[in-house]
């Protein structure tokens, strides 16, 4: 009898996608979500030929070196900055990512989160918590207005594209956004948004949202500098990627006020949390969750086991995000 390939789970997964990958392959995995070192990676990987990941394995040159007989890593994200593709390519190593099932449930969570942070859902329900509530007052909590302000969306992939209709569609907003290039007509019509500048859009918009895919170009895109440029009514949603703004710099901002509110949902070195943003009120915080329903999150994690699947006994993988040579 033929033995199955071997594949290494890395995190804790819906029971339903283990079974699903125990009819091809012989699965060691890590119900018990212990996080790994990369040494332990490396070690489990061993006599490995696929990975199931997610946003905190590192795949690195390294780690490839030691992994001779690996030949795809699927990721359960569609964010893939934990890859070293250019050395997943030379290694002759797939990757692959998880687009598209994400895209509405994410794009409902970063609206959610301009939503909670422009009215300031977060601090007051902290306030009423705290028992500090014993009279109504005109400017209590007072935030700024969502319906008919001027968004601005940094990265205008699937994601954004999806704020943007929210924003337009939903809530007449006027749409601004840069990307590094433009949409199409078409699309921009249906998104009913005009490229700018970044400057333009820092000085413009009433809400500004992250949506860009986390680079070594993309490291600090909001920093001191860009929060200066912003209205001191603005709000900063970040649903990209930690390192994209500068942490320190933005709890200064929101300290000094040089913006009203910011709502960020990922952090530079997470899960940790730069200490000065958990003692500013004016912020709110989620630990990583825009994709986090239980349909999107199953399907996500049905996408990377049909990659593993499909690459491994069929030979094609359904999102790959490389063509290493065979
Ligand atoms: C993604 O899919 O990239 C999300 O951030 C979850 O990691």
């Amino acid at each position: 009898m033929q033995t199955k390939p071997s594949v290494l789970v890395a995190r804790a997964v819906f029971p339903e996608i283990l079974h699903k990958l125990e009819q091809h392959f012989t699965v060691d995995s890590n119900q018990d979500d212990i996080l790994f070192s990369a040494e332990e990676l490396a070690r489990r990987l061993q006599g490995k030929v696929g990975v199931f990941t997610t946003g905190s394995e590192r795949i690195s040159a390294s780690l490839l070196a030691q992994c001779p007989e690996l030949r795809i890593c699927a990721n359960m994200a569609v964010g893939y900055n934990n890859f070293d593709l250019p050395a997943m390519t030379s290694a002759g190593v797939v990757a692959t990512n998880t687009p598209d099932v994400l895209t509405e449930t994410t794009a409902d969570f970063g609206f959610a989160l301009l939503m909670a942070t422009a009215r300031r859902m977060a601090e007051s329900e902290h306030f009423l918590r705290a028992g500090l509530w014993t009279r109504w007052s005109y400017d209590m909590f007072a935030g700024a207005e969502v319906h008919g302000s001027i968004l601005g969306i940094i990265g205008m992939g699937r994601i954004g594209q999806g704020i943007a209709r929210r924003g337009a569609l939903g809530f007449g907003m006027k749409v601004l956004y840069c990307n590094r290039k433009p949409l199409d007509a078409a699309t921009e019509a249906a998104c009913q948004a005009r490229h700018v500048s970044k400057t333009e859009l820092l000085q413009t918009a009433d809400h500004v949202m992250l949506v860009l895919p986390y680079s070594a170009e993309a490291h600090h895109t909001i920093g001191a500098a860009e929060l200066a440029l912003m209205k001191p009514t603005a709000t900063l949603v970040n649903i990209a990627r930690g390192g994209i703004v500068d942490d320190a710099a933005l709890a200064a901002a929101l300290r000094n006020r040089t913006i009203a509110a910011a709502g960020l949902d990922v952090f530079e070195g997470e899960p940790a949390v730069h200490p000065d943003l958990l003692t500013v009120p004016n912020v709110v915080l989620t630990p990583h969750i825009a994709s986090a329903t239980m349909p999107t999150r199953m399907a996500m994690a049905g996408l990377a086991a049909d990659n593993l699947i499909g690459f491994l006994v069929h030979g094609k993988a359904l999102t790959p995000l490389n063509a290493p040579a065979p």
